[in-house]
């Protein structure tokens, strides 16, 4: 390769969008700039390793709506084991790098700051389904995960109907309940339990309750990090993962047969998972990402290393990477309270 290039990873857990973002990036890269382009293995392995593949314009015809990554993805930490600013340096001059576009989460974007301040000259993209970044008013993922949410909780009430059940729904959301709250909302849940909000089982029991003497079949929403007011941690039986984080997902289960016991109603819990971060993207997401991909390039030709693309209200900006970290975008109580107008 004769022209410097710029190099495009995807790291963290994946979501729908991030095809989008790449070739937004990619397109006004090449129309606009006359820029290059390759792309990372794997996300931070690839940049550790040097694995790189092409990215010309053919290789991202029509991908905005593939769910997944065409780049692949990993947690991989970039300071571990061979890794580090010089190894990373070196890989570039090599290969014809002269910069980074990386596309992640909290954990993505805190290595990229402290790359950044070694040297190296990245912009990041935020990413997660969770919408927990607080620098942006949304992140590309979060509508797609709340339509498939609200689709199986949709599902999950006729068959709750036909029965008679309580349906627990358990969707994502480690430290913040937007995918519960919104899908919840909008799928008319009797109760949606979030990480912000402890609540008590008797809580939940009389939700489950009125619901039920109505004469619905109550549906419960609760996000993997919730907590009940009797536990300190989130419910985690499945280890860590590469990050030490504890692998969360099962609080459905634990909750659903303490509803049975307590109120005789049968009740059955469905883990929506992964499913929630597949497929395609909705038509918002594959918008927002791709106006994404398309800052980010902006941002590159512009010097603004260190700093994240962001969307704020209906304009695309960028915020430094200090700024976008270390702050949760939580549900503010406003929000669980004019949503809990609904429960019960
Ligand atoms: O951060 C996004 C997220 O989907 C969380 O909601 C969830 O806890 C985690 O990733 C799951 O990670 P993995 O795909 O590594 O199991």
């Amino acid at each position: 390769m004769d022209a410097m290039s710029i190099g495009i990873l995807t790291s963290g857990g994946d979501c729908p969008g991030l095809n989008a973002v790449i070739r937004g990036a990619v397109l006004k890269g090449i129309q606009i700039y006359g820029k290059e382009f390759v792309g990372f293995k794997d996300g931070w392995r690839g940049v550790v390793d040097g694995d790189i593949v092409p990215l010309e314009r053919k290789d991202i015809q029509g991908i905005a709506k593939q769910g997944g990554t065409i780049l692949g993805t990993s947690r991989t930490n970039p300071f571990e084991g061979d890794g580090g600013p010089d190894r990373i340096k070196e890989n570039m001059d090599r290969l014809g790098i002269e910069s980074l576009i990386a596309i992640g989460g909290e954990g993505t974007l805190a290595a990229a700051k402290r790359l950044t301040d070694a040297g190296i000259k990245i912009v990041g993209v935020p990413k997660t389904v969770d919408n927990d970044l607080s620098a942006t008013d949304y992140t590309f993922g979060f509508d797609t995960a709340v339509q498939i949410a609200t689709d199986a909780m949709d599902r999950l009430r006729t068959t709750g109907d036909s029965h008679g059940r309580c349906m627990v729904a358990e969707v994502m959301g480690r430290h913040v309940g937007w995918i519960a709250l919104h899908s919840g909302m909008a799928a008319g849940a009797h109760a949606i339990l979030i990480p912000e909000q402890k609540t008590s089982i008797d809580q939940i029991v009389e939700w489950v309750q009125s619901a039920r003497d109505r004469g619905r079949a109550p549906l419960v929403v609760v996000a993997e990090g919730f907590k009940l007011d009797t536990m300190d941690d989130a419910h985690s039986e499945r280890g860590l993962d590469a990050f030490g984080r504890p692998r969360l997902g099962g609080i459905g289960d634990v909750l659903a047969p303490e509803i049975e016991a307590r109120t005789g109603i049968e009740t059955r819990a469905t883990t929506l998972g992964h499913i929630q971060r597949g497929g395609t993207p909705t038509a918002y997401d594959r918008v927002l990402a791709t106006r994404y991909g398309m800052a980010a390039v902006d941002s590159v030709v512009h010097n603004r290393w260190g700093r994240m693309v962001s969307l704020s209200g209906t304009s695309i900006t960028h915020v430094a990477f200090e700024d976008a970290l270390g702050k949760l975008n939580t549900v503010p109580q406003s929000r669980y309270d004019e949503a809990a107008i609904l429960f019960g």
